[in-house]
C-alpha cells in the first residue's frame, strides 16, 4: 500500500520543535566532497530520501560514504573515482546535476544523465553549461546524457542571465580548482550558497563575495577533506511557523537562523501572526484572524518559492483576497487543485494565484504533487474540519525528516499509514548502489 498521512484537524499546536540541517545545503556539500581525495565529515545532515539518493550517486562514483552517528556522514572519494552519474539515480533527483562541476574540476571529464526530480516545471540547465564552457569545458548532449570534457579549466569572467542557485553552485565549485581567477556576476545569494562557500574555504578554496551578487574565486591546486556542520533548514523552520500560525498555536522553532526567514516572518506578521525572534529561535504565538497578504516569489532575499505553498494554505483562510505571484518555477501551483478539494477558493491565472479566503476548510483525501505542495496539504489538514488523507507522502519524505513525529510532538493528530512506497523507494536506492 502507498504511504499516506491521516490527519484529524483542529488541534492547536503547542511546544518546541527542533529544525534539522538544510537539505539544499547538505546536498551541495556532499557533492563538493568530490573536489578532494581526503575525507569529509558532515554533521547535521537530515535523514531524508534526497540525502540517500545523493549518497548512492557518490557511491556509484566510487566514493566511500558512511553514516558515523546520528545525522553525520563521512565521504571519502579516494584517488580513483568514476565520471558517470547514471540515469536510475539522477532521474530520482534533479539536484544530482550538481556533481557536474566538481567532477569536471577534479577529473576533466563528467557524464551525467539529464536530470529528473520534482515535477515543477522545465528546470533548464543552460546556464550551468554556458558557464562551464566559459571556463573551458566542451559539451556533448545526447542519448539522455550530458558529457563534459576539459584539459584544464581556466578562470574567466561570467555573468549569469539570472541568479540560478544550481548554476551558481556548479560554477563556484568548478572554479575552485580552475587555473587563475574566476569572477561570476549576478550569482544567487541564498544562505545555502554562503554555507557552501564557507565549506569550500575551509577545504582550502579562495573565495570572496559570498552573499553578494559577485563571487571572486582564485583557483588552487588542491582542496582538503574537512569536518563541517550543515546550516539549519530555513524551509523546514518556515513550514513549522505556518503550521503553528494556521492552528492558532504557540510553538518555539529551535535551531534556526531567524534572519534567513526575514521576509517570510514579515509577511506572516502582515497576515496577523504574532511572532517573536531570538538568537536561534523563533516563536509563533497566536493569530487572531488572518488578514490577506500579497506575495511575489523572488530569488533571495526575496520571498522563497519553497515557502509559497505553505503560506497559501494559511491565506486560504484569510478574511479577504490575497494574490501570490510565482516568478521562479512555472509549475508550482500543482497542489492548488487538491487544496480546493478541501474547500479553499483559489483561482490560477498564469503566474498568479488569486486566493479568496474562506471561513473554514474541510478534510478530504488529497495527493501530494511535489515536496512543498505536499507539506502545504499537511498544513491545511492540521486546520481542516474532520479527516484529511495526504497520499504520496514519498514526496514529503524527500525534504522533511520525521515530519509527522515532529508534528505529533506539538500535539497534532497525524499518523502515517502504510510504508510500502517509501520503503520501496529506499530499497530501489539501496539496490542500485
Ligand atoms: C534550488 C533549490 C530549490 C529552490 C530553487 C530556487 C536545491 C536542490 N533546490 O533549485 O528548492 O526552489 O533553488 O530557490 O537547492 N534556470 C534556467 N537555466 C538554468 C538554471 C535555472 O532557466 O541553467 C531556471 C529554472 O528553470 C527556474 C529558475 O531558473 O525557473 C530557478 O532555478 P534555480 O535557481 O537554478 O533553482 P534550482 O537550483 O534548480
Amino acid at each position: 500500500m502507498s504511504s499516506k498521512f491521516v490527519i484529524t484537524g483542529g488541534n492547536r499546536l503547542n511546544g518546541k520543535v527542533r529544525v534539522g540541517g538544510a537539505k539544499n545545503s547538505a546536498l551541495k556539500l556532499m557533492a563538493a566532497a568530490l573536489l578532494t581525495e581526503g575525507k569529509t565529515t558532515l554533521a547535521n545532515v537530515p535523514a531524508i530520501t534526497d540525502m540517500k539518493i545523493m549518497a548512492a550517486v557518490l557511491e556509484r562514483l566510487g566514493c566511500c560514504v558512511d553514516c558515523v552517528g546520528v545525522n553525520a556522514i563521512e565521504i571519502e572519494p579516494g584517488c580513483s573515482i568514476y565520471t558517470e552519474a547514471p540515469y536510475d539515480l539522477v532521474s530520482q533527483m534533479r539536484a544530482s546535476i550538481i556533481v557536474l562541476g566538481p567532477l569536471l574540476a577534479r577529473l576533466g571529464r563528467a557524464r551525467v544523465a539529464m536530470p529528473g526530480g520534482c515535477n515543477i516545471g522545465s528546470r533548464k540547465i543552460d546556464m550551468h553549461i554556458r558557464g562551464l564552457e566559459a571556463l573551458g569545458a566542451r559539451f556533448e548532449v545526447g542519448h539522455g546524457f550530458i558529457e563534459a570534457f576539459s584539459e584544464k579549466l581556466v578562470g574567466s569572467k561570467i555573468a549569469l542571465d539570472y541568479p540560478s542557485v544550481g548554476a551558481t553552485e556548479n560554477l563556484l565549485m568548478a572554479a575552485t580548482l580552475a587555473e587563475g581567477v574566476t569572477i561570476i556576476d549576478n550569482v544567487a545569494r541564498e544562505p545555502e550558497i554562503v554555507d557552501l562557500v564557507r565549506f569550500l574555504i575551509k577545504m582550502g578554496a579562495r573565495i570572496e563575495g559570498a552573499g553578494t551578487p559577485t563571487l571572486r574565486i582564485e583557483g588552487v591546486d588542491k582542496l582538503y577533506g574537512v569536518e563541517y556542520r550543515v546550516m539549519p533548514d530555513r524551509i523546514e523552520a518556515g513550514t513549522f511557523l505556518v503550521a503553528g500560525a494556521v492552528t492558532g498555536g504557540d510553538i518555539l522553532v529551535e535551531d534556526t537562523i531567524p534572519e534567513h526567514l526575514d521576509l517570510v516572518i514579515s509577511k506572516l506578521q502582515d497576515a496577523g501572526v504574532a511572532i517573536s525572534q531570538y538568537d536561534n529561535k523563533i516563536r509563533v504565538h497566536g493569530c487572531k484572524g488572518i488578514s490577506p497578504v500579497d506575495i511575489a516569489t523572488l530569488p533571495y532575499p526575496g520571498f522563497p518559492t519553497d515557502m509559497q505553498t505553505q503560506v497559501m494554505a494559511l491565506l486560504a483562510l484569510a478574511d479577504g483576497i490575497s494574490i501570490i505571484t510565482e516568478n521562479i518555477f512555472e509549475n508550482r501551483f500543482m497542489f492548488v487543485n487538491e487544496l480546493n478539494r478541501m474547500g479553499s477558493d483559489v483561482r490560477i491565472e498564469g503566474r498568479h494565484a488569486i486566493i479568496k479566503g474562506v471561513p473554514k476548510i474541510t478534510g478530504a483525501p488529497v495527493k501530494s504533487p511535489d515536496l512543498r505542495g505536499g507539506a502545504a496539504l499537511v498544513v491545511a489538514g492540521l486546520v481542516a474540519e474532520g479527516v484529511t488523507e495526504v497520499l504520496d507522502v514519498y514526496h514529503i519524505d524527500r525534504g522533511y525528516q520525521n515530519f509527522e513525529e515532529k508534528l505529533r510532538g506539538l500535539g497534532a493528530n497525524i499518523t502515517r499509514v502504510g510504508e510500502g512506497e517509501h520503503v520501496a523507494a529506499l530499497r530501489a536506492v539501496q539496490s542500485s548502489k
